[in-house]
């Protein structure tokens, strides 16, 4: 990683083994932007949300992690799956552990991608967004990235790897602006 590359922790909504959204992350980091170091970060072992698991002032060894991988990150990319017009109960669970005083994701920036039926996820991320406003973390605007994952042609290959050109292409400029707002909100060294 180079010295002053931009530390991207990216978070995927699906636990499943052949998830397209963990293959947009994979994607994203074999695109690999020149400035940015993205690592995904697996929420699956998180426990349940329950504020009884805080004992003495102190998260669950795995939330206490996963808090510090957020607190040390710059910024975040989201693979937020659409699950009943909202984002998936294992995203929320984390964004909500997270956001325990002191909320951490609080004051970064964030993109959010998403891939599905019709409208390709959107609903997540107008959920998701709105999650954003009360952590004060700060999504991009544009570009958008919603990809209709069952049309004609196949956009995935059947491990759920992105393996459509013109999606990595968008993918590239959502990254690409995630890391020009990063460094606007850093403001000048
Ligand atoms: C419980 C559940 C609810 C879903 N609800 C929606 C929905 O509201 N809108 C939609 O477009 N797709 C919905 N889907 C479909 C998923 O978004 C779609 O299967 C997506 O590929 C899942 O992403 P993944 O491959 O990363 O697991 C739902 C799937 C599940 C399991």
């Amino acid at each position: 990683m180079e010295e002053s590359a931009i530390k991207v922790t990216a978070i995927c909504g699906s636990l499943r083994k052949a998830s397209i959204h963990h293959g947009l992350i994979r994607s994203a980091i074999d695109l690999s932007v020149p400035g940015m170091s993205i690592e995904y970060v697996d929420i699956s072992s998180l426990p349940m949300l329950n504020t009884d698991l805080e004992i003495d002032d102190e998260f669950p060894p795995k939330v206490e992690a996963f808090r510090q991988k957020i607190l040390q990150s710059d910024c975040f990319l989201f693979a937020s799956p659409e699950y009943n017009y909202t984002v998936t109960a294992p995203q929320k669970n984390a964004i909500d552990w997270a956001s325990r005083l002191p909320n951490v994701w609080a004051d970064k920036a964030a993109a959010v991608v998403s891939a599905g039926g019709s409208f390709g996820g959107g609903l997540s991320q107008y959920s998701l967004r709105q999650s954003g406003v009360y952590l004060d973390l700060h999504f991009i605007n544009k570009p958008e990235f919603y990809l209709n994952a069952f049309e004609d042609p196949a956009k995935f290959d059947d491990d759920g790897n992105l393996i459509d050109d013109e999606a990595k292409e968008r993918l590239r400029s959502v990254l690409l602006a995630l890391k020009a707002f990063t460094l606007r909100l850093r403001g000048p060294k």
